[in-house]
């Protein structure tokens, strides 16, 4: 429902003095806009302190600049405040509250009318460009948007280099005066080095004043339109958008009606508020699958991990025979790790420990040589290696009630992948795969286009698209990060655009801290395939490989409560498992669709805990993580339904476990609770607690 509150033509000889405000419907956030010298400009306060101040809103196309010598035509106020049920979500219901300033502006010069549109939200601020069909505009090229952030002071800044690329690193804490690429190891930053400087960062941005506020600047709805990125002022604490350009150099090509995605500012004075907002998701347009029925959560086994920490590999006849590796006369290498057998093996475990899928990679020819030539024509995604019955595999894990995940590494080769794709979703639909993990890892063909561009953004769309008409599931790797769409395509069902567990496995890895600030980050866009639940925590122990995950085993429960995602990995082996059964039940217990998600506790970059209901049942689960930092904490369990006895099972670190020396020192207990009740969580450097609630009878 959308009222009108008021309509009203600005006379021309005023505007030049003209400021149009609105407020959060909570009254802590304003937003000024006011047209400078005949330039576009916003303000926002944050109960009357200085948030963003006065900053530029241009936009420069081919063949005219929005810049300015602009004037207002007319303004228009309203507001919105409704409901809505997500299909698969961490609450239940979203509340989309906010007041909306919409300004129809006019460029003297070239005559071009565009409007600007402010939703002001309790947790923030939204606005974009519209270009409505008019005589002067119809198709037209953006060279660039000039849309500025001038922050106030010198923020605690958590952030990763402005690669269009790849968004998989490690996060910098610093200071904004102190950003600078050039200090990192960029190594797989082929494109950040060429395009863009050493000033430039990702979103979403965290920050958090001297006086203690929170502020985040992100991008919601990104659609026909490239990533944005930002330039750092590190003199003046100003960003500006800088967006990844296509092969040409441009921007983005448009025909009107068209609008930029929403830019976003978070603010508050509570890290929890960051990370309760639905403002993202409510930014992007309702759902637009009539039927959902088929989009389920699902917790998966796979064969994974043992390729990444090399115990078998996605080949089957290795890279000395990538010439021809299609050649099913090939002899295996003895270490391909998706043979029939050990996929049977893994549905075996899967249906003993209830798990809903399992995911099979190295499942198709192409691999010998799939990744660092720039090659075209690696997969044709439907031609299984030899020793991997896709009959016998489906057919078995049909009788045992277990779910095939299909999986599709176009090696960033899009054109090739386009031109198999119907045939590849044919293939799934043909053996009843209900959902497929798409990878882009390596450098985009065609040339010359980055992953965060206009035309891959259209890609990622079209394949999330093309698989809801077939009522697939979709889980990317290494796409742009998402911005909401899963509100609108809710069988986007995870992503992993981030660094994932997986760089724990053959790299100096994923820093204690990593988990503790993707929330803050990655997660604000959708749900995560961070593939958690590694239980050898030094997979190479007894050889010479030191590589390890920076966890302690029950960090690694936490982490599936943590994370929000209705696509939760479990990622070890089944072997490591069978070594822990009494924490795997963890895993085996944890809902991963949820009724209402509590934030108890969250301080970006140091520890976050979380309670969690799960939808149609009344058990409650928690997370709690920490850094490096150990952390006590006493908690109320206020959440639980009065008047109800609980069973709580925590999994927590022992009191001498740590991260690096003693990962795998853990200790469960189980205790009765209710509603009136406190807990004591006390976590090592590292570490983490979980905890499951389940009401007595
Ligand atoms: C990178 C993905 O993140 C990972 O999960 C996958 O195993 C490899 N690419 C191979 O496709
Ligand atoms: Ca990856």
């Amino acid at each position: 429902m959308k009222v009108q509150i008021l309509n009203f033509l600005v006379l021309m000889s005023f505007q030049m003095a003209l400021s149009q405000n609105i407020l959060s419907p909570d009254l802590n956030l304003k937003m000024i806009f006011s047209i400078e010298n005949g330039i576009p400009t916003y303000q926002l306060q944050y109960r009357g302190q200085e948030i963003i101040e006065r900053s530029k809103l241009q936009i420069v196309f081919e063949n005219a600049s929005l810049t300015n010598n602009i004037e207002m035509i007319t303004s228009n106020v309203s507001s919105e405040d409704s409901v809505w049920k997500p299909v698969l979500g961490e609450v239940a219901e979203i509340q989309n509250h906010y007041n909306e300033l919409k300004v129809e502006l006019i460029q003297k010069d070239s005559q071009i009318k565009y409007n600007l549109v402010f939703r002001l939200f309790d947790e923030g601020l939204a606005f974009r460009f519209e270009f409505l069909p008019q005589e002067k505009l119809n198709y037209f090229i953006i060279n660039q948007e000039l849309t500025q952030f001038n922050l106030t002071g010198d923020h605690k800044t958590f952030w990763i280099p402005g690669d269009p690329d790849s968004q998989e690193y490690v996060y910098n804490e610093t200071k904004l005066s102190a950003i600078d690429n050039s200090k990192l190891d960029l190594s797989n930053g082929i494109a950040l080095k060429s395009i863009f400087g050493n000033n430039f960062v990702q979103s979403p941005l965290m920050m958090k004043t001297e006086n203690g506020l929170y502020i985040n600047i992100f991008e919601a709805a990104v659609d026909n339109y490239p990533v944005m990125h930002l330039r750092v002022d590190t003199q003046n604490f100003g960003l500006t958008s800088q967006l990844v350009p296509n092969a040409l150099g441009k921007k983005a090509y448009l025909q009107t009606p068209a609008h930029t995605p929403w830019r976003t500012v978070m603010v508050s004075d509570d890290a929890r508020d960051l990370l309760t907002s639905k403002m993202i998701l409510n930014l992007n347009d309702p759902n637009k699958l009539d039927d959902t029925s088929w989009i389920k959560p699902m917790k998966y086994v796979g064969i994974w991990w043992e390729m990444h920490i090399g115990k078998s590999t996605w080949d089957y006849a290795g890279s000395q025979n990538a010439q021809n590796a299609a050649d099913q006369q090939l002899k295996p290498t003895g270490k391909h790790g998706a043979t029939t057998q050990n996929t049977l093996r893994y549905i075996d475990f899967a249906a003993l420990h209830g798990f809903d899928g399992v995911l099979v990679e190295g499942w198709n020819v192409g691999w010998e040589d799939w990744f660092g030539n720039w090659k075209e024509n690696v997969f044709d995604f439907t031609t299984p290696y030899p020793d991997f019955d896709i009959q016998k595999v489906t057919d078995y894990a049909k009788s045992k009630g277990i779910k095939m995940i299909m999986h599709h590494e176009t090696s960033g080769s899009v054109g090739n992948y386009e031109r198999h794709l119907d045939r590849a979703f044919n293939l799934m639909k043909e053996y009843g795969y209900p959902a497929v993990k798409t990878g882009y890892v390596g450098r985009i063909i065609p040339r010359g286009e980055f992953h965060d561009g206009q035309s891959m953004v259209n890609h990622f769309h079209h394949v999330v698209k093309r698989a809801a008409e077939n009522k697939l599931m979709v889980n990317s790797h290494e796409s742009s990060r998402p911005t909401g769409m899963h509100r609108t395509y809710p069988n986007y069902i995870a992503a992993e655009a981030a660094r994932g567990n997986e760089f724990n496995g053959w790299s100096n890895g994923n820093p204690p801290m990593h988990e503790t600030i993707l929330p803050f980050t990655r997660f604000l866009g959708g749900p995560m395939d961070y593939t958690p639940g590694i239980f050898k925590i030094k997979p190479y122990e007894g050889t010479e490989k030191t590589e390890q995950v920076h966890t302690t085993l029950a960090k690694q429960l936490a982490l599936y409560v943590t994370i929000y995602s209705p696509l939760q990995m479990a990622a070890d082996l089944p072997e490591n498992y069978e070594q822990h059964l009494d924490a795997f039940q963890f895993i085996k217990e944890v809902a991963v669709d949820w009724q209402n998600s509590i934030y108890l506790e969250a301080e970006p970059g140091d520890y976050i805990t979380v309670v969690r209901k799960e939808k149609n049942g009344e058990r409650w689960f928690l997370g709690a993580i920490t850094d490096e930092i150990p952390r006590k904490t006493k908690l109320k369990l206020d959440f639980l339904t009065p008047n109800v006895t609980y069973e709580a099972t925590i999994y927590q670190d022992a009191k001498n476990a740590h991260w690096q020396n003693n990962p795998t020192a853990y200790e469960i207990k189980k205790i009765k609770v209710n509603a009136n009740s406190t807990l004591d969580l006390n976590l090592v450097s590292g570490g983490g607690t979980a905890v499951s609630f389940v009401p007595l009878k």
